[in-house]
């Protein structure tokens, strides 16, 4: 079937019967009218484009399209498998972060009574993270920081061991630590920090002050020996349901497990608690839920009535 234009003129591309598949307005179409269609017919309109032409330009433009994007996809691949300069800090501090917002989480939605309790807090890095995770969950419970602020203390133990834990490193002055924290906006009714070396402050006879129960403790003290004197501490103030994070689970020296994890294995082996695995975080931490050690209810049926 033959159409014509406005002009009366018939054109190459609707003799091909192909002027159909041009959208009013489209490039196609003004192509397809050919010349003389300009409007008034003062200026010349463009010369028409054999429907040949235009095929082989629609299939090399949507080749074009496909190579584009093809390249694209892969570039994008390609940045996905990188890392970047954020990755390079050891320990993961996002993951840090959101192990606390679910044991927060967890916390409040079961109703864990308790406090928190960070054993090597000094850069209150993760105090502010344990602040800001409780803050976004609304409990009232008050957080912990148990330093010497002087840094690591001296190896008094073979499984204290490890080539990366030297004493006097990562102090941080009392002064600090506050400031830190009032601009993470804590305000001072809401922590306490006791300040000195747990053998001395985590006594039973010290008169430091001290939470009544844990309902998160986190252990970021690297050391074995630390670590006993901290569990030892804990041992009364968990109660079921607690969780207990470590910061350095996944240490070790030639001997074997070292620091927090040795620690931990052998404190838990005797404890009135067992650890359930709860959050691994960042590649060296760990969490675990705690629950008394063949407690009342482990191996009984559950029943509806007596
Ligand atoms: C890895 S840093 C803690 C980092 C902290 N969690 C943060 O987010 O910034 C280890 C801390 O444990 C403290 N520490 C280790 N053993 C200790 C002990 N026996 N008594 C007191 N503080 C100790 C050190 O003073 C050091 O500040």
């Amino acid at each position: 079937m033959l159409s014509a234009d406005h002009a009366g003129h018939r054109t190459p591309v609707e003799q091909s019967g192909r002027a159909g598949h041009a959208k009013p307005g489209s490039l196609t179409r003004r192509f397809a009218r050919g010349p003389g269609t300009a409007g008034d017919g003062a200026v010349p309109g463009p010369r028409a484009v054999p429907a040949k032409t235009l095929r082989i330009t629609r299939r090399l433009v949507r080749e074009q399209v496909r190579s584009l994007g093809d390249r694209l996809v892969e570039w994008r691949t390609d940045r996905s498998l990188r890392f970047t300069d954020a990755d390079r800090f050891g320990h993961e501090l996002p993951d840090r972060k959101e192990m606390l917002r679910r044991a927060w989480h967890y916390a409040c939605f079961n109703r864990i009574e308790g406090d928190y309790a960070e054993f090597g807090c000094h850069g209150a890095f993760t105090f502010r993270m344990a602040w800001h995770a409780m803050e976004l969950v609304g409990t009232t419970a008050r957080l912990w920081g148990f330093d010497s602020f002087a840094g690591l203390p001296e190896q008094v133990d073979r499984r204290d061991g490890h080539p990366r834990w030297m004493a006097g490193t990562m102090a941080t002055s009392v002064e600090r630590f506050h400031q830190l924290c009032a601009r993470a906006g804590m305000t001072p009714d809401r922590y306490v920090v006791v300040e000195g070396l747990y053998h001395e402050t985590l006594q039973s006879h010290a008169s430091d002050p001290r939470p009544g129960l844990v309902a998160v403790a986190y252990v970021d003290c690297d050391l074995y020996s630390s670590t006993v004197d901290v569990l030892q501490f804990l041992e009364t103030r968990l109660r079921p349901g607690s969780v207990i994070a470590f910061d350095d689970y996944f240490c070790t020296n030639p001997d074997g497990p070292s620091g927090e994890r040795r620690a931990a294995l052998e404190h838990f082996a005797t404890s009135t608690w067992q650890l359930v695995p709860y959050v691994q975080f960042g590649w060296a931490g760990m969490s675990f839920v705690v629950e008394p050690r063949g407690g009342p209810e482990v191996g009984r049926p559950i029943t509806a009535g007596p």
